[in-house]
């Protein structure tokens, strides 16, 4: 075996394996978006260069195989036969970085005294987070950004079955499978309300509730991210924020807009902060992305509104503050966001290389 597969080195890091990840890419890339744990040699010119010494000054960790990565799975065969010659055991990961895009993993939200569990499911390779909401014999799903086959196996290894599907807004950085999966579950899709998008959905306006059991979403509505951004709050106590609002961070307002535009948007989303900011300070924010890759620690990202409020020093600026200031820190944007744009109105997910797409380090944030 010379080549490990995404699927594969996923599952050993989730189990915990003993497993070496040596990502052979230039210094610049590594250090934008890498795999949790792995470590770096920038030999990627002397490889390229079939230099036999590319990795003679490497220190081969003795615990387990080592998994070669670069950019698309070719320089890491180099790494990895030159790995071999000298008996260390080494597979290259097929695809590279861009079909890592697609790894994920998981972590269970620690939810006290209540029948509901929370699962945040965690796209690592590229930083977004979907939740699986499940109590008795039913669950919802937010933001689903995998392929759909995903959430139905988990959502079936717990015994639920998934009646309601989400989104927060319309994604710039990545397709959403939310229509997919609720044709493949056969549940109901609800979308912030809009006229963005060109198939059927059922609207969620600012304060629509919709109440199972043992589950409540209601609806807040907190445009500035995008004109329809929606957060939703569970049970009045947990706010899935999509990208309105990060632990450290909070959404970017730019994206398909010109200056004029960005400022209205910028002003809209000081707002809706600040409507967020009046919820009670307990209220545990769980966003729709992670800033850095995610580990495979089964430890959930979020944070306190209580603890945001301290952090995040935007919060506390004046309205004319917080537009100016976003406007000089806006940053680049996401690779191909326009066409993702169009295929999220559209409900599209092509056949065949979304990775390629989809490829890059979320951008969605601004601290
Ligand atoms: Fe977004």
């Amino acid at each position: 075996m010379e080549t490990i597969s995404v699927g594969t080195l996923r599952a050993w890091l989730e189990e915990g394996h003993h497993v070496t990840v040596l990502d052979v890419r230039p210094t610049a890339e590594w250090a934008e978006w890498a795999i949790p744990g792995s470590i770096h040699i920038d030999a990627y010119d002397a490889l390229k260069a079939h230099d036999p010494a590319a990795l003679a000054n490497l220190d081969v960790p003795s615990n387990g195989p080592v998994v070669t990565v670069c950019a698309a799975g070719k320089t890491s065969l180099i790494a990895a036969s030159q790995l071999r010659a000298r008996g260390v055991q080494a597979l290259s990961l097929e695809g590279g970085m861009k079909a890592w895009s697609l790894a994920w993993n998981t972590a269970e939200v620690p939810v006290h005294a209540s029948d509901v569990r929370i699962i945040q499911v965690r796209r690592t390779g590229k930083g977004c987070l979907s939740y699986l909401i499940g109590a008795g014999e039913e669950a919802m799903v937010i933001d689903a950004a995998l392929d759909p086959q995903v959430y139905l196996d988990l959502a079936r290894s717990h015994g639920w079955q998934i009646t309601s599907v989400f989104d927060t807004h319309i994604h710039a950085d990545h397709l959403s499978r939310s229509r997919q999966l609720a044709q493949m579950s056969g549940a109901m899709l609800f979308l912030p309300d809009q006229q963005r998008v060109s198939f059927p959905f059922t609207a969620m306006r600012d304060g629509d509730t919709l109440a199972t059991p043992h589950v409540r979403l209601t609806a807040v509505r907190t445009p500035g991210h995008t004109p329809e951004s929606t957060c939703y709050l569970l049970n009045n106590t947990i706010l899935l924020t999509g990208d309105t609002l990060f632990p450290t961070s909070i959404g970017r307002p730019d994206l398909y807009a010109d200056e004029q535009e960005t400022r209205a948007r910028s002003s809209s989303l000081y707002h809706s902060l600040h409507k967020l900011l009046a919820l009670p300070s307990e209220t545990l924010v769980l966003p729709g992305h992670a800033s850095q890759p995610v580990p495979f620690d089964g430890e959930s990202i979020g944070a306190w509104l209580a603890e945001i409020d301290e952090q995040v020093g935007l919060l506390h600026a004046t309205r004319t503050m917080f537009v100016e200031t976003l406007l000089q820190r806006l940053p680049p944007t996401p690779p191909n966001y326009e066409r993702i744009v169009t295929l999220n109105e559209a409900g599209l997910v092509p056949e065949g290389d979304v990775a390629e797409l989809e490829a890059g380090a979320n951008r969605c944030a601004i601290s």
